[in-house]
C-alpha cells in the first residue's frame, strides 16, 4: 500500500488519472485567468498601462476565454473523477480519453499564442478560420471549433459507453443526456451570418444556454455525487432533489433565454417571454441551496473532506446570490432598458461565474488530492488547515468585493448615463468621469488583489494539504457507508 500523504497515482482508477491531468490544467489556466484580469483592470485605472502591447481588448479576450476554457477543464475531469465509481466499471477508451486530453491542451496552448501575436488587423474569412471568431466567450478561431466538437464527442463517448457497460445510476443518466445538450449548444456558436441580429441569436443560445441550462444540470450532478462522497447522504434523497432540480432548471432556463432577446433586434414577444420565465429562474437555485445546507445540517456538518464541503456550501450560496439574486435584479425588461451592459452586468457576471463553477470545481480539485494522497485525512484538525480556510476566506472577500465595488459602479451608470442624461454619447462620458464610477473601478482593483492573495494561496494549499498528515480518513459511519456505497 502507498504511503498515506504521498502523491501516487497508483492509488487512483485509470479515470481518475486522467481526472487530475485535467485539473492540473484548469488551475494552470485559473491563473490565467485572474492575471488577464488584473491586467483589464488595471488598463481601467491607467488607460495607457501595455497600449499597443497587450490592449484591454486582448486581455479581456483572454480572460473570459481562460475562465470559460478552465470550467470546461473542471467538469470534463469532474467527469472522469466519478466515473468508474459511478458506473462500477473502468473507463471504456482510456487511451482515447488521454489522446484527447493532449489534443485539447496543444489547442489551447496554439489558440492562446495566436490571440497575443495576432492582436490587430482585418476580420475577413480567413481569420474566422485561423485566428478569431469574435464571438464573445467563444472567440477560438474555426479550426479550433471544430476540433473542440471532436474532442467533446469523443469525451461524450466514453462517457456514455462506459455507464452503459456498467451501471446507469440516477446521476449517470441525467449526466449523459445533458453532455448531448452540452455538446449540441456549442454548435449553434459557429456558424457565420453578416446579420448581426442573428448572429446574437445564436451566439446566445450558446452562453444562456449552457450556463443556465445544461452547466447547472451538470454542477447538479456533480453536488449530489460530491454530497454522497464527503458525507454519506442517501442516494434516493440526492437523485430525487436532483430530477426536481433539472426540471425546475429546464422549465425556467430554456425560455429565460429570452432575458437576452430584449434589445438586440429580435420580435417583442421576447419582452414578455424572457421577463417572465427568466424570473423563475431562480426557484431551482434556492432548492438547491435547501438541498446542500438541509443534507450538511443533518450530518451535522461531519464530512470526511472539510474543504470539498466547504466549497460545496460555497457553490450553493454562491449561484443562489450570484446567478439568482443578481440575475433576477436586472432581469426584467423595464429594469434591464436602463442596466443593459454596464457594470451591473459586470458585476452579476463575476458572482455567478465564480460561485456557481469555479467553486465547485475547486471542491472536486480537493476531493482528488485526498485520494491522489493515498485517502489521507481531511477532516477537522488537519494539519496546516490556516490554508484552505484562509483561501476560502479571501478568495471570497476579493469576490465580493469585486462585485460590490461593480455593483455601485452600475448603479451610477444606470442613473447618470441612461435615466439622467438619456443614452446618449456625452451621456456615456458623464458617467464615466462621476466619482462613483472612477472609486468603483479602484475598489475592484483592490478586491481584485485580494483574490490574487486568495488564489495563490489555494494553488499552494492544493499542492500541499494532507502532505503532512498520516491519518487515514475519516471513516464514514456504517450506514453512511452503505447509503454512500
Ligand atoms: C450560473 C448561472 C449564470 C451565469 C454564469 C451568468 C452569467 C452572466 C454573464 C457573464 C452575463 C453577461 C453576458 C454578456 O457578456 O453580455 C449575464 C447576463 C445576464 N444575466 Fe446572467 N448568469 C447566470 C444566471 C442568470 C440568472 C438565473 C438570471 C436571471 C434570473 C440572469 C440574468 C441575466 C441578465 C438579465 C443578463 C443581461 C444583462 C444585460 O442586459 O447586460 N443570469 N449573465
Ligand atoms: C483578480 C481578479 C479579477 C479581476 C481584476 C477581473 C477583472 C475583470 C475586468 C477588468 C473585466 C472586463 C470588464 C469590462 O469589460 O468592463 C472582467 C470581465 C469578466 N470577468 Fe473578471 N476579473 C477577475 C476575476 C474573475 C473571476 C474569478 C471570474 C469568474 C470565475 C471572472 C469573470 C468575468 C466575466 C464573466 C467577465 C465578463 C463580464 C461581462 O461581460 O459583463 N473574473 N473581469
Ligand atoms: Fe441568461
Amino acid at each position: 500500500m502507498a504511503t498515506l500523504g504521498v502523491l501516487d497515482s497508483a492509488n487512483l482508477n485509470g479515470g481518475q488519472k486522467l481526472a487530475v491531468k485535467y485539473f492540473t490544467v484548469a488551475i494552470a489556466l485559473f491563473g490565467a485567468q485572474v492575471l488577464f484580469g488584473l491586467l483589464a483592470g488595471l488598463q481601467y485605472l491607467y488607460p495607457d498601462f501595455l497600449y499597443g502591447v497587450l490592449d484591454f481588448s486582448v486581455n479581456r479576450m483572454l480572460h473570459i476565454n481562460a475562465m470559460v476554457v478552465w470550467l470546461l477543464f473542471g467538469f470534463i475531469g469532474a467527469v472522469y473523477w466519478l466515473l468508474e465509481d459511478e458506473s462500477g466499471v473502468p473507463v471504456v477508451g482510456l487511451a482515447l480519453g488521454n489522446l484527447v486530453f493532449w489534443v485539447l491542451t496543444l489547442a489551447v496552448v496554439a489558440v492562446v499564442g495566436v490571440y497575443l501575436l495576432v492582436q490587430v488587423g482585418p476580420g475577413e474569412m480567413k481569420s474566422i478560420w485561423l485566428i478569431n471568431e469574435g464571438r464573445e466567450y467563444i472567440e477560438a478561431p474555426r479550426w479550433a471549433d471544430i476540433g473542440i466538437v471532436v474532442c467533446v464527442l469523443a469525451f461524450f463517448y466514453n462517457v456514455a459507453a462506459t455507464f452503459m457497460k456498467g451501471r446507469f445510476t440516477g446521476i449517470g443518466g441525467v449526466l449523459v443526456l445533458d453532455l448531448v445538450a452540452l455538446a449540441g449548444l456549442y454548435t449553434a456558436g459557429m456558424w457565420y451570418t453578416p446579420n448581426i441580429s442573428m448572429d446574437q441569436h445564436w451566439w446566445w443560445w450558446v452562453i444562456h444556454l449552457w450556463v443556465e441550462a445544461t452547466w447547472e444540470v451538470l454542477v447538479g450532478c456533480l453536488l449530489a455525487y460530491g454530497l454522497i462522497k464527503t458525507m454519506g447522504v442517501r442516494r434516493k434523497i440526492v437523485e430525487t432533489w436532483l430530477y426536481i432540480e433539472v426540471a425546475l432548471l429546464f422549465g425556467s432556463g430554456i425560455l429565460g433565454l429570452g432575458h437576452h432577446y430584449f434589445w438586440i433586434g429580435t420580435p417583442e414577444y421576447w419582452l414578455s417571454i424572457g421577463g417572465f420565465f427568466s424570473a423563475l429562474e431562480p426557484i431551482p437555485l434556492v432548492a438547491m441551496v435547501v438541498h446542500a445546507v438541509f443534507d450538511a445540517g443533518h450530518h451535522k456538518l461531519k464530512s470526511t473532506n472539510n474543504p470539498a464541503l466547504a466549497w460545496m456550501i460555497a457553490q450553493a450560496f454562491g449561484n443562489f446570490f450570484g446567478a439568482g439574486v443578481w440575475g433576477f435584479m436586472h432581469t426584467l425588461p423595464q429594469i434591464n432598458l436602463y442596466t443593459h451592459g454596464t457594470q451591473w452586468t459586470a458585476s452579476h457576471g463575476h458572482l455567478a461565474f465564480f460561485g456557481a463553477y469555479a467553486t465547485i470545481v475547486i471542491a472536486f480539485v480537493y476531493l482528488a488530492v485526498q485520494k491522489w494522497r493515498g485517502n489521507v485525512w481531511m477532516s477537522g484538525e488537519l494539519v496546516g488547515a490556516w490554508r484552505w480556510k484562509w483561501a476560502i476566506f479571501l478568495l471570497h472577500v476579493g469576490m465580493i468585493g469585486m462585485t460590490m465595488a461593480l455593483l455601485v459602479a452600475g448603479y451610477e451608470q444606470s442613473q447618470i448615463e441612461r435615466a439622467i442624461e438619456g443614452s446618449g454619447w456625452m451621456a456615456y462620458f458623464a458617467a464615466q468621469a462621476h466619482p462613483w464610477f472612477q472609486q468603483g473601478m479602484t475598489w475592484r482593483m483592490i478586491s481584485g488583489w485580494i483574490f490574487t492573495a486568495g488564489f495563490l494561496l489555494l494553488a499552494w494549499d492544493l499542492l500541499t494539504i494532507g502532505s503532512r498528515e498520516t491519518r487515514p480518513a475519516r471513516r464514514l459511519e456504517p450506514q453512511e457507508a452503505m447509503a454512500a456505497a
